[in-house]
């Protein structure tokens, strides 16, 4: 599979699951854009990283649950390339609690940064992707389906992200522009290694029939996958990357 050429970008880069699709598709000799919000000098880390694998980054940082930032970031794309054939909507953010304590203001930074982003964003890139045709990704969770302790909020964001991808997926079909979506389970991160240290979640790995849990790389493997021309017939589809953990919920860990 070779990305030779192309143009990515990937929101929410700099750090964890992001930068690894963003490395694994530059890898496969893709340019791409970072984008951050708060974390500067990682994202500049990630480009730095980038470019050492031979390809161009550009480093952007916006606020995605602004739209008037998402604007920003595509009407520098459009000045500097002129044109999009990879969009991953990656960046997430969300309020942890019970549905029941969920606000109007939780509610409306979780969904801005992780669905209407993703909706906005994906307007915009299927513009500069007109006539060459393309592949937008968006990242979900298991939460989109299950019901996961204070994580009503987020799950429901992922939930619409994913119908998003089932719409976009038909209308954008006759512009040969692939859509779909990557749903993980707990992923290995930095973030989630902090939290099974101070116990307030549990190592799954024991219980996953895979032996091990998720770790960044393995959604970007499947992200780089659908990017390819191999999986052109994938459309509106969200393939899960679990180890097996949403099939065995039983399973007991040995
Ligand atoms: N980790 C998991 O267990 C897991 C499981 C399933 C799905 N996912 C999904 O995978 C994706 C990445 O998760 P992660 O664990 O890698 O997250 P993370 O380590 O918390 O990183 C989040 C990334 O999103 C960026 N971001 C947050 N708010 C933003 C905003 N308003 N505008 C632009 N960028 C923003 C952050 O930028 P800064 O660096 O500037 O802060 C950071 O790069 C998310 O969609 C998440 O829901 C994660």
């Amino acid at each position: 599979m070779s990305l030779q050429g192309k143009l990515a970008l990937v929101t929410g880069s700099g750090r964890g699951i992001g930068r690894a699709i963003a490395l694994t598709l530059a890898s496969q000799g893709a340019d791409i854009i970072v984008n951050f919000f708060r974390h500067r000098e990682s994202a500049e880390q990630t480009a730095r990283d980038i470019e050492a694998l031979g390809v161009k980054t550009e480093v952007i940082r916006a606020n995605v649950g602004d739209p008037a930032k998402i604007h920003e970031i595509f009407d520098i794309i459009a000045s500097k390339f002129g044109y999009l054939d990879i969009l991953i909507n990656n960046a997430a953010s969300g309020v942890g609690r019970p549905v029941l304590d969920v606000n109007v203001k939780a509610w409306d930074w979780t969904m801005d940064i992780n669905a209407k982003a993703a909706l906005l964003c994906s307007q915009q890139a299927a513009k500069l992707m007109e006539g060459r045709g393309g592949k937008i990704i968006s990242i979900s969770s298991l939460g989109s389906r299950f019901a996961l302790p204070d994580y009503s909020i987020v799950g429901i964001s992922k939930a619409a992200i994913e119908a998003v991808t089932r719409y976009l997926a038909i209308e954008l079909a006759p512009k040969n522009i692939c859509v779909n979506t990557v749903a993980a389970s707990a992923v290995e991160t930095e973030a989630l290694k902090f939290y099974i240290k101070e116990g307030l979640i549990k190592d799954t790995g024991r219980a996953t029939p895979a032996g091990r849990m998720v770790i960044p790389e393995d959604v970007a493997n499947v992200v780089a996958f659908l990017c390819s021309e191999e999986a052109f017939m994938i459309r509106g589809q969200t393939i899960i990357v679990d180890g097996g953990t949403s099939i065995a919920p039983f399973v007991i860990p040995k």
